[in-house]
């Protein structure tokens, strides 16, 4: 069987999946999140190397304070119910995203599965929080005249390996390939900006 290297996975269609059984969305985010945990360890047992799951846009801060309350506390009971698993299956834990604006205990949920996981190399799992296409190559560009006005890059030194490693795909030095397949959990085919 031919097995992906990289598959990332938008988490969208909760609400509307919740709603059609007439129950709050925040239902939906449950059953949701209860599924990522099947999709990592199936990920892990095909030999998936690298999995990446879209959880949080820079979008979804338009949600109600409600729900972006409840989806930063699945993250926290998330982190605290699987985090031994996931070491124990020898997964690292990254974040792609500005994660610094996020709550505090999310954050220190998070500051936790990463230090926790830095050293394993098995399934490289990736968790989009507060991330956003275009924040990213803002970022990324801002890093990058930061050194020319210092003068410690000349522009024409600018090509793609060297903007890749200015994405958070390219952090601490360790690129994660694009993916092979891109799957939305709602079903819906088209990967939007601005959901
Ligand atoms: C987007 O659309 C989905 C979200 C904003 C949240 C998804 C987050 C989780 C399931 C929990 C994250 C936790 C971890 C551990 C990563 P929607 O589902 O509201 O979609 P709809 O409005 O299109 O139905």
């Amino acid at each position: 069987m031919r097995v992906p290297n990289h598959i990332a996975i938008i988490l969208d269609g909760n609400g509307r999946w919740a709603k059609k059984r007439g129950m709050p969305r925040s239902f939906g985010h449950v059953k949701g999140c209860e599924n990522l945990e099947d999709i990592c360890e199936v990920a892990k047992e095909l030999g998936v190397k690298y999995l990446t799951v879209y959880a949080f846009s820079t979008e979804n801060w338009k949600r109600s304070a409600e729900e972006v309350g409840g989806i930063f506390g699945l993250l926290v009971k998330y982190v605290a119910s699987e985090l031994e698993e996931l070491h124990h299956n020898n997964v690292k834990v990254r974040i792609l995203g500005d994660y610094n604006q996020i709550p505090k205990t999310a954050v220190n949920s998070i500051e936790k599965a990463l230090t926790t996981t830095k050293d394993n190399d098995g399934l490289q799992f990736s968790i989009a929080l507060n991330y956003g296409g275009r924040q990213e190559i803002v970022r990324a560009v801002r890093q990058i005249c930061y050194l020319v006005e210092n003068g410690e890059l000349k522009g024409q030194d600018i090509d793609e390996d060297l903007i890749s490693s200015y994405l958070y795909t390219g952090m601490e030095n360790q690129n994660i390939p694009d993916p092979d397949l891109i799957i939305r959990t709602s079903g819906e085919e088209p990967v939007s900006y601005t959901h």
